[in-house]
Parts: structure tokens; sequence; C-alpha cells
């Protein structure tokens, strides 16, 4: 009787939560219903979009697929070699190169060696033997200047502004460089004591807003610049005049990335946007650019360069014809040159995908100009533009560059996964966010590691290619070392397709 009645009360709880499930569930369909109704109402009376108007709520999923769509093709559709701005196989070299894994692969290459513009090394029949490799020697930049710079490493981290990146990326960045023996160039938004604290060699580089330099109405402050230039830390001075990604626009750092540190840093107001002039409003002129040049290295007694993506033709001959009239002491000690195809933490579409000569274009041709007039030796070049992996960089020091930067390579290294959201606060590895909940998920002493194991890896394999075309060291490529497949399907050396030209004769003993 007793079991009876409990089985009673059993199923009379059964039935309640049952009723009770019910209940919710009716309530959780008619939310839903209401807010369907809600969405129709909404999208047939705007009229701002024409999709949701025509197919309301239903034309909702086209933007939510629309931005699934992005996940998927990068996860699931898209093959190794497809992506941009870098395919996976790239970023997946960075990724084990950064964390030491071995960086062999199996069974044959996934590249494509047929397209025309398609660089392959020439391989010497004796390759150099591991024993008889060189080691590369630092290499002076500025010999004129109070304290000339020896530069250890030809690979080194490109200029990324604190703003553009976080807190603890900046820090990540400093160690590590530090570990490698590279420099860190601070990008136009001043130096942080982040950039500081790893010990790491600086480049200091005057953007148009000459932050961290400036005066309030955006003039170059000489007192804070000789502040500066007394860190020992700071090797040199770069004079951005244009970035590849952005040519004639000034840096753009939202007021949501504008925290208290990087105001102070930068020198302006909190949460406000910071835009940069679209150039240095006091060079207007080789000559005011010349002058600007040569006032830095007097204040700060280093090494000054400046950085440019090249388009318009002329006005290097004309800078190099300015020097020889002023004498070679005058010249920059190192041109930065920055490929149309690099990157920004922000850019207008039109500049980004339109705008400036490609590297592969550019280098051999800046290379061959200051050949020409005898300033080959004088004016370092340090080339920037996806050279992410060896072959890149081995390229650009064949082609004529003295140095390689990197700045994406080094966000890879950091643990970047291309999500292309660095405009907008919400990055999701909290490398180009100033989130702090984002911000989590980088530990700059991990990190740090990756970054020096990413620099050491780059630079062994880029030797690794130059003992196989026979030369000792990676400054010993040439040109002659590399083919250039051709539209007939045939390769030509690069020698041939961009011959070293004879120095001027009045120039010829100039270096
Ligand atoms: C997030 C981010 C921030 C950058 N900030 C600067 C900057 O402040 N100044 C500058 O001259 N270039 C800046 N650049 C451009 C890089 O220094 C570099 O010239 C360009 O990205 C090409 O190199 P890469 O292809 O190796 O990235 C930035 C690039 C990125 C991705
Ligand atoms: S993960 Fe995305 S948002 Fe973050 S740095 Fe990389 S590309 Fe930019």
């Amino acid at each position: 009787m007793e079991q009876d009645i409990m089985n009673v009360i059993g199923n009379l709880d059964a039935l309640e939560t049952l009723g009770r499930m019910t209940s919710i569930l009716v309530f959780i369909i008619g939310l839903i219903l209401a807010a369907i109704v809600v969405m129709f109402v909404i999208d047939i009376t705007q009229t701002k979009d024409a999709v949701r108007r025509n197919y309301p709520v239903i034309g909702r999923f086209r933007y939510l697929f629309s931005s699934l769509g992005e996940f998927f093709r990068q996860y699931f559709f898209a093959m190794d070699r497809e992506e941009l701005p870098f395919n996976r196989a790239e970023r997946e070299w960075v990724g084990r190169a950064a964390k030491g894994e071995g960086n062999t692969v199996a069974f044959g290459s996934t590249k494509s060696l047929a397209p025309p513009g398609t660089a392959i090394f020439v391989n010497c029949p004796f390759p150099v033997l591991d024993q008889d490799r060189a080691e590369t020697k630092p290499l002076r930049i500025g010999p004129y200047c109070a304290i000339p710079y020896d530069a250890p490493s030809f690979f080194n981290i490109s200029a990324m502004s604190f703003g553009a990146l976080s807190v603890p990326a900046v820090r990540a960045l400093s160690h590590g460089a530090k570990i490698a023996g590279c420099w860190l160039n601070t990008g136009e938004g001043a130096i942080s004591p982040y950039h500081l604290e790893g010990g790491c060699d600086l480049v200091f580089q005057i953007g148009t807003a000459k932050y961290g330099v400036r005066n309030d109405d955006g003039s170059l402050n000489d007192d804070k610049l000789r502040k500066v230039a007394a860190h020992e830390q700071v090797r040199m001075f770069e004079i951005k005049l244009s970035q590849g990604a952005k040519p004639g626009k000034g840096g753009i750092l939202p007021g949501a990335k504008v925290t208290e540190v990087i105001a102070e840093t930068r020198g302006i107001p909190i949460g406000e946007a910071s835009i940069s002039p679209n150039r240095h409003p006091e060079i207007n002129s080789i000559d005011d650019l010349l002058d600007f040049i040569n006032h830095v290295r007097d204040v700060t007694g280093k090494p000054v360069g400046i950085k440019a993506v090249l388009g318009a033709y002329g006005w290097v001959e004309e800078l190099c014809e300015a020097i020889h009239e002023r004498g070679i002491e005058s010249a920059p000690d190192f041109f930065t040159l920055d490929s149309g195809d690099g990157g920004t933490g922000a850019a207008p579409m039109p500049l980004i995908d339109n705008v400036g000569l490609l590297i592969k274009e550019s280098l051999p041709m800046l290379s061959d100009i200051f050949h020409r007039y005898g300033l080959r030796d004088r004016i370092r070049i340090i080339a920037s533009g996806k050279m992410i992996t060896p072959a890149g960089v081995a390229l650009a020091l064949a082609a004529g560059a003295d140095f390689i930067n990197t700045a994406r390579g080094f966000m890879f290294s950091l643990g970047c996964i291309q999500a292309l959201k660095c405009n907008k606060n919400t990055c999701p590895t909290g490398i180009t966010t100033h989130n702090p909940r984002l911000q989590r998920g980088l530990n700059p002493e991990d990190k740090k590691a990756k970054v020096a194991s990413y620099h050491h890896n780059l630079v062994h394999e880029v030797e690794v290619i130059a003992h196989s075309c026979g030369v000792g060291e990676p400054r010993g490529l040439r040109r002659m070392h590399v083919r250039v497949v051709q539209d007939d399907g045939k390769s030509r050396p690069m020698d041939e397709l961009y011959p070293r030209p004879e120095p001027l004769p009045q120039y010829a003993n100039a270096n």
C-alpha cells in the first residue's frame, strides 16, 4: 500500500516536471517567434538595407554566412598555397620555426614552380661544406656618425607601433629580439617602457606626427629627441616618409585603442583617434629631406635613415645628386624600402591594394640607382615586404638588400592566426588588442622564446640556401644565384633580367 502511494507521488512529480519543461519550451518558442516578428517588422520598415527589406529576417543570414564563410574557407576549404596575404604553408612554416619544431617536409613540394615570376635558386655542384661555412659579420651603418651602429643580424623586426600592438606583444618582441640579437623598430608610436624592458637594440621611428618627440603643434622637439637618443639601446633613427600599405596616408589608431599608457607614450589625449598627417609638413623637397636627416643626426649623434615605398620616378636620383653636391656624409645612413603589399594595423583599401611598387621590382631598382651614383656602400638598404620565410629573405639579399625586416613574420611567431581584425581591438590572439581579457592569452614569457626561435631558424635556413648555392654566408648571395620563371615557362638568370649598371664616371670612386 505504502509502495503504491510512493509510486503515485513519483508519477505526479514526473508529470509536474514534464509540464514545467513543456511550459519552458512553449515560452522559448514564443520568444523566438516574437523575435522573428520584431525582426520582420524592423527589416520591412527600415530603408538602409535593400536585402533585408526585400527578404525580411532571411536576409540577415547572408551576413552571418559571409562572416562564417571567412572562417570555413581558412580552415576547411582553402588549399595550402591559396590564401592571402599569407598562405597556410607559409604561416605553418613560421609556426614550426617559432616552436623550434623540425622544419622538414615529406614526399615532395606542394609549391608549383611553374608560374611566371617564380624565383629558383641555382644550386652549385659543390655546395659549401658545413665546416667551411662563414659567419655573417655585423655590418656598420652610419660610418660618419658620432655613434655608428654595427648591426649584428641581417634579419630584424620591422616597425609596428605600440598602439597597433598590445603591451604583451611589445614585451615579447623586446625580450625575444634581445635573445635573438636583432633590432626592434618602434614604429611611429614612440618608445614605451615595454620596448626598453628586454634590453634589445631599438630603431626609433619618427613618424609624420612625431609621436614621442613632438611639440604640441606636431613639430619636432629637439630636447625630447636628445632624451630618446640618450638611451643606449636606441641605435638608429628612421624617418618615415611612407609605408607600403598606405603611401600618402598617415597612421590611423582608432580611439578605442588610445589607452592611458598609449596616450602618455605618444603625447596625445586619451580615447581620441590618433591620426597622423599624411606627410611630414616640414619636408617639401629633397633639400628639406636632407636638412631634416642631418638635423636629426646632429642632435642624436646616431645613424639616421628614411623609410619609403617606391612609386614616382626620378626622386631617388635627385636625392643622390643632392647628396653629392653636399658631400656623402650628408646621405641618409640607410634606406628602408617597403613593398606595396606591406602590412599595417589599419589602412584604406584603395591604398593597401593598389598603390606603391612591389619589392621584387623596386629593390633591384633602388640598389642599382645607389650603385650608379657610387652610394651603394654608403647607404645601407633594408628591405621589407612579405619576407617571412627563408626563400623570400635569401631572394632579397641576392637582389641587393643588406638587411631584411619583417613585421608580420614576427606577428605569426607571436601566434597571429591571420584573423584580419587588427584594426578592431578584437584580435583573438591578444597581439593587436588592448582588451585585457584578450591580452591574457599572450604570455610574453612563452612568446619571447618563440620570437627568438623563429629568428634563429629563419637565419639558419637562409644559410642553408646560401650554402647550397655555393656561398659561405647569406650576404654572399648575388643575382646570378637566382633564376626567374618567364611567361614561356623557361627561367632566366636574375642578373640578366636586372643587369648591374656601370657607375656614372663622375661617381665611380665615391664610396
Ligand atoms: C600591425 C602593424 C603595424 C605597423 N606599424 C607600422 C608603423 O608604425 N610604421 C611603419 O613604418 N610601418 C608599420 N607597419 C609596416 C611594417 O613595418 C612593414 O613595413 C610591412 O608590414 C611589410 O613587412 P611585412 O610584410 O613583413 O609585414 C606596420 C605593420 C603592421 C602589420
Ligand atoms: S590574429 Fe588577426 S587581428 Fe590578431 S594580429 Fe593576427 S591578423 Fe591581426
